[in-house]
């Protein structure tokens, strides 16, 4: 046999010359760029926003450009466009008239509220595309807060209870999904307990486990319109934004009392959060890119300063890199057209 080849004798003058190893070269065709990629956005993962109003046609909201709310006569055919994309959710938000709230948000827990009837529309045309309903009352309190409100203090119980009759109302109406983004303490157990025991066990519960006091969903209020009726802020039940062990604490207790799914929220500037939820726990994680954060991408692009369709994959590469397995994004069907493209 021949003895094996010494290695090339390397000259003094040239040592270092080559780097060992070139990271350049699984980057330098995109087959190959294609071939490594760690993450990828799919459209399964796609969970889209949109809100309701009670009327007739379109109406924009103009701090999120391209939203529009939406009446019950174009609801269906949104829906259908975005079950054509193959997006795999829709979760449906309410701007609720002014006349409709009231301290006691009794709104809320009406059977035929405009989330109940946009439910029971959405489910008959289209039974297989999940449908989410948020639980919280701020559309229908007089307060604009998630609870109700007595002398200035947000009760926690007393909230409960009417967030189980909601939940209830919405799973009867046909929705798929619970998505309590109350942040009252014990509310996953109340409500799993309440759904069970009226026969909806087969409904599940995505906690707004790790749900943060931000800035970023003013936007939101305004579609809902529920930012002129706030008096004061969440910060008694949202979480800190400084925090991060806590939220941790928030997902274990969510998850013992019933969680199917947990959710963090906002999402791009708590990406480390939805990292540490993930390693720690290893269960169906999604994310919430939040209307300021579109608002955000959307401002920029308007005015040439970002391009638009690759500052959206970006930040929604962004959340998959973290753990998230599903994101709720407004940009949900850009993002699936973009992905037919590909
Ligand atoms: C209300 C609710 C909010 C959002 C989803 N559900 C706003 C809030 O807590 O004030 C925000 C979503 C967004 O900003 O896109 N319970």
């Amino acid at each position: 046999p021949e003895p094996e080849q010494a290695a090339p004798q390397r000259q003094p003058e040239s040592l270092g010359a080559f780097p060992q190893l070139r990271m350049r070269r699984n980057r330098r065709a995109n087959w190959v760029r294609r071939m490594v990629a760690e993450n990828r956005v799919e459209t399964d993962d796609l969970i889209w926003p949109i809100f309701v109003h009670d009327g007739d046609g379109r109406l924009p909201v103009a701090s999120m450009p391209g939203i529009d709310r939406l009446g019950l006569d174009c609801l269906v055919d949104a829906v259908g466009s975005g079950s054509d994309l193959g997006l795999s959710a829709v979760a449906i938000f309410p701007y609720t008239d002014d006349a409709l709230k009231t301290s006691d948000c009794r709104e809320a827990i009406n059977p035929d509220n405009l989330v109940c009837r946009a439910v029971r529309r959405i489910k008959q045309a289209f039974p297989d595309i999940g449908l989410i309903c948020d639980v919280a009352l701020d559309p229908y309190n007089a307060d604009g807060h998630d609870g109700l409100v007595r002398d200035g203090e947000i009760l926690n119980d007393e909230t409960i209870e009417l967030l189980c009759q909601q939940a209830l109302a919405q799973a009867q109406a046909g929705c798929d999904v619970v998505a309590p983004s109350d942040m009252m303490d014990g509310r996953i157990g109340a409500l799993r307990e309440a759904l069970d025991v009226k026969g909806f066990a087969n409904v599940n519960i995505i906690a707004y486990a790790a749900k943060y006091a931000s800035c970023f969903y003013g936007p939101f209020r305004d579609a809902v319109g529920s930012g002129s009726n706030l008096t004061g802020d969440k910060k008694t039940y949202q979480l800190d934004p400084a925090n991060s062990d806590e939220a941790l604490r928030e997902v274990a207790l969510d998850l013992q009392e019933g969680a199917d799914m947990v959710m963090i929220k906002p999402g791009m500037p708590y990406l480390d959060i939805i990292r540490r939820i993930k390693d720690r726990f290893g269960v169906p994680t999604a994310a919430y890119q939040v209307s300021g954060e579109y608002a955000m991408i959307k401002a920029a692009a308007q005015n040439g300063w970002l391009d638009n369709d690759k500052a959206i994959m970006e930040s929604l590469l962004s959340f998959k890199r973290a753990g998230a397995d599903a994101v709720l994004t407004y940009a949900a069907p850009e993002i699936a057209t973009l992905l037919k493209q590909r």
